[in-house]
């Protein structure tokens, strides 16, 4: 089309990662849930559904979340750390059919909160199977996970340690806890930093000894079962050495307890920040490569201290349900804007934004896109997705090569946005949050509707 920047002259106004596609219709399969694919029409099609009769019926925005890709990454945690209980996080993504699927796949479950325990617990997922996560439950939330005989709490202050002594003893029960506590350690993407204290509102801290006197009250609780530590050391990460220094000081301490304090602790769980690709910069490991890498570091350190291995846990969330879902919206306007260097960038309007992904806004996170709805052999030019909420850091996906024709009415989709989307959504303008629509073998099933106007104004008393 004429008026739009000419092919490859993007100095400066694209990240140094972008490669201009030698395909702009090619789906980059890394990207993808697993059964993502485009036909030479251009039209994508997750779970044997094309995109564009799916949102005919449940309109744009839409999140599609391929449930054979979800089951199948869940299984290759679940396999790849074989002998570990594993967690899913749900704080990621978490519905009741989610949660379902979970505990067919023979996962365990991550909560931290009452919501999130509600829906659990609707879903039938056994509480035995559940890990309660959180800095400030309420005394309230504890009676409620011990009730429900939730299997482990994660303990994060003193405070918290005696409300839930407390409620185990009032309710009869000697309840399962574990110790959060910080490592020093803080790691994201491929970076880790390892600080002598922590600054930061999670856990214990090992290096000031509270992860040490966190266990002796454990202990001196005899409505409490101490199972082990609990260490979380980032999200979005790539490689093991965080957990490296992380298991160090963990296990040092896992057999301090137990000299100091006569107590083994026959559990361990490493928590979860295994990343995914958003982008072309991202090479993700397979979860049996990182099992095989952390549970060399595990029985490593164990040997050199004289111990035996705990039984391992982590908590995959972003690993599990990020790439097996995407979002998809309809373009509404199509802008050219031209930078301080003469070059043009092509803004591209759709139906959501931040309300619906606050990721970009939130941590300046990349993503990437597609045409959906059809093919093109219009030349690419250097677009950004935005959406519609009056603010201007409201960005979808912030750099990325789309048709020159993109046009209003065609359908844009965004991989990988199943990790803290739809979780971290908002009203905000008052939007109404999408449905999130389960695909497989063809069939489509609305796991979490639309909200609706009713909705919005139901909670608004006049
Ligand atoms: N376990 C604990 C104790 C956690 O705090 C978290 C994440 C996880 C497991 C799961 O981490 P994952 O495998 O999903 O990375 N909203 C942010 C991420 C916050 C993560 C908080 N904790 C984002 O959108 O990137």
């Amino acid at each position: 089309m004429s008026g739009r920047v000419p092919p490859g002259d993007y100095a400066g106004t694209s990240p140094h990662w972008l490669r201009e596609p030698a395909d702009v219709n090619a789906l980059v399969p890394v990207l993808w849930s697993s059964t993502a694919r485009k036909g030479d029409d251009g039209v994508l099609h997750i779970g044997g559904l094309a995109v564009p009769d799916l949102v005919a019926d449940v309109n744009t925005p839409a999140y599609v979340l391929d449930e054979d890709d979800f089951r199948a990454r869940a299984r290759a945690f679940r396999d790849g750390f074989d002998g570990y209980d594993v967690f899913y996080a749900g704080k990621a993504f978490l519905s009741t059919a989610v949660a379902r699927w979970v505990g067919e796949e023979g996962l365990c479950l991550d909560v931290c909160s009452n919501g999130e325990l509600s829906v659990a617990l609707r879903a039938g997922v056994d509480p035995a199977r559940i890990g309660y996560h959180g800095n400030n439950k309420t005394a309230m939330e504890l009676r409620r996970a011990v009730d429900a005989g939730v299997g482990r709490i994660i303990v994060d202050s003193f405070h918290e340690i005696e409300r839930v002594a407390d409620v185990a003893a009032q309710l009869g029960v000697t309840q399962g806890v574990m110790i959060r506590v910080t490592a020093g350690v803080e790691a994201h993407t491929h970076e880790f930093i390892a600080t002598a204290h922590e600054d930061q509102k999670f856990g214990f801290s090992i290096a000031s000894g509270a992860g040490l006197e966190a266990a002796r009250r454990v202990l001196g609780h005899d409505s409490l079962a101490l199972r082990g530590l609990h260490s979380h050391i980032g999200s979005q990460i790539f490689d093991t050495s965080g957990w490296e220094v992380a298991g160090r000081r963990v296990l040092g301490l896992h057999a301090e307890i137990a000299e100091e304090l006569g107590h083994v602790m026959p559990e361990l769980d490493l928590g979860g920040g295994f990343g995914i690709a958003y982008t072309t910069q991202d090479d993700p490991a397979d979860p049996a490569v990182l099992a095989a890498q952390i549970t060399k570091i595990v029985t490593g350190e164990c040997a050199a201290l004289g111990i035996d291995v705990p039984h391992l846990s982590i908590e995959p969330g972003r690993a599990i349900v990020g790439p097996s879902m995407c979002t998809v919206y309809t373009v509404g306007t199509v802008k050219e804007v031209t930078l301080d260097a003469g070059a043009v960038r092509t803004y591209v309007s759709v139906d959501g934004g931040m309300s619906d992904n606050i990721r970009p806004a939130l941590y300046d996170a990349d993503y990437s896109c597609t045409l959906a709805s059809r093919a093109s052999d219009a030349t690419p030019v250097l677009a950004r997705v935005v959406g519609k909420h009056c603010e201007s850091g409201d960005i979808v996906v912030k750099d990325e090569f789309l048709p020159g024709d993109i046009a209003p009415g065609d359908l844009i989709a965004v991989p990988a946005t199943g990790a803290y989307g739809r979780s971290m959504a908002s009203n905000y303008n008052h939007a109404l949050r999408p449905p999130v629509v389960a695909v497989k073998d063809g069939q489509a099933r609305v796991i979490v509707r639309r909200e609706t106007e009713d909705d919005l104004l139901a909670t608004d008393l006049g």
